[in-house]
């Protein structure tokens, strides 16, 4: 059986698919593996490194899906990949199912057997294959990091013979785990860290972390069974935007993380709220590539106003592409290792919950219930 990696073609993707380490593994499983030449530069995963592991390098995407099994890529593969990939492959990555239904049609179409990494169940034993985890924890931390690094004060409180430093004061929005994350690393950097959700339960895991919650009274759990978070009332969308006007304006630092599956993202700092913080405050929207959680950030820059920097950067994981092509490999391999057989064969348990649950296309036809509501 072959495997084949692609070569990202969208302009910010500094990720790859597969690591040395995945390699190893997939070709000590008895796998052929075909790697697009320079697929792993922006990650510092050389062609030599993956041929020392026993890889092949394919000079472009169609010579390196020609006759592969299997094709694994961080986003979409292009229209000429697909266009070269046989009947019947699996392709797996990141394939933004509730994204723009066209190229979905078209990996029907060409008879793919499509795996939306996005879709992985959240139960116990997918945990491995979990890749909205994996790179929301890397983006959580990199958001903070951002942050520190454009503020013009530091994080920790300092008793020097000069005065005091006082410690800057973040307020994480969203407590998932992009959130849980980056009132971790503010927290390890000295800040006084408070942070709010709408779903009850994270209370507890953001008091655990030394932040403070910040939740409004009365206000109905907002906890799916799944246990993402669902739109709010309106009455519950005034209350929780007369909270955050009264906290937000004492803070130096926000982290917006807020995202409800399948919709786009709550607004949850007006214009209004963000003219009430202070000159050299920071606003990280970590939700910008899904609409944003303030209306003035925009997807992919850096913008100020009145004072308040506001930072908009897509593909956060993709800032620190070491490690989240490393963990995204990883999941991959994870995932990929549920469909090899005994003897090294395609096979695909179609009574797994973890395969149907993130099953895009199968047979020409498109078959997840995602597709169908579109
Ligand atoms: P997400 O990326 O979909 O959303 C981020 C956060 O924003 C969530 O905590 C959500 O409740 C919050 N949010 C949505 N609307 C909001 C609003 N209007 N105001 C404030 N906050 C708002 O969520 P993520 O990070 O994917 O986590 C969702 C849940 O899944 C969490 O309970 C997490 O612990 C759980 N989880 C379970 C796993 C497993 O069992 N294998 C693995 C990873 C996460």
């Amino acid at each position: 059986m072959k495997i084949a990696v692609l070569a990202e073609t969208a302009a910010d993707e500094t990720r790859v698919a597969a690591s040395p380490a995945s390699v190893k593994a997939y070709i000590g499983k008895g796998l052929d593996v075909t790697i697009e030449q320079g697929a792993g530069d922006a990650s510092f995963y050389s062609d030599e490194d993956y041929k020392a592991q026993g890889a092949k390098i394919a000079k472009n995407a169609t010579s390196a899906v020609k006759d592969a099994d299997i094709v694994l890529s961080v986003r979409r593969p292009s229209a000429t990949a697909v266009k070269a990939m046989k009947k019947g492959a699996v392709v797996a990555a990141q394939l933004d199912p509730f994204g723009d239904r066209k190229d979905l049609d078209a990996l029907a179409k060409a008879g793919i057997t499509a795996f939306s990494m996005e879709l992985i169940p959240r139960i116990t034993r997918a945990q491995s294959m979990d890749v909205l985890s994996s790179q929301a924890n890397l983006a959580g931390y990199k958001a903070v990091i951002d942050a520190a690094e454009g503020f013009s004060r530091a994080f920790p409180m300092m008793m020097t013979a000069a005065g005091t430093v006082a410690p800057a004061k973040v307020f994480v929005m969203g407590a998932g785990v992009a959130g849980l994350q980056a009132i971790a690393t503010a927290r390890r950097l000295g800040a006084v860290v408070s942070a709010t959700d709408v779903r009850a339960a994270a209370g507890e895991q953001v008091e655990s972390l030394g932040a403070k919650f910040v939740f409004v009274e009365g206000m109905q759990d907002s906890a799916t069974a799944g246990g993402y978070a669902k739109e709010l009332s309106d009455e519950d969308k005034q209350k929780q935007a007369e909270l955050v006007a009264n906290h937000i304006k004492t803070q130096d630092i926000v982290i917006t993380t807020a995202l409800i599956p399948g919709r786009p993202a709550p607004e949850l700092i007006s214009k209004d709220m963000v003219e009430t913080m202070q000159s050299g405050s920071i606003i990280v929207d970590m939700a910008v590539e899904r609409g944003g959680n303030c209306p003035l950030s925009q997807a992919g820059k850096v913008v100020e106003h009145k004072g308040v920097t506001i930072m908009g950067y897509t593909n956060l994981p993709g800032r620190l592409p070491g490690n989240a092509s490393q963990l995204y490999a990883k999941n991959l391999q994870n995932f990929i290792t549920l469909m090899i057989g005994e003897g090294g064969d395609l096979d695909i348990n179609w009574e797994d919950e973890i395969i149907t649950g993130c099953a895009l296309t199968h047979d020409g036809k498109a078959i997840h219930s995602v597709l169908e509501k579109k």
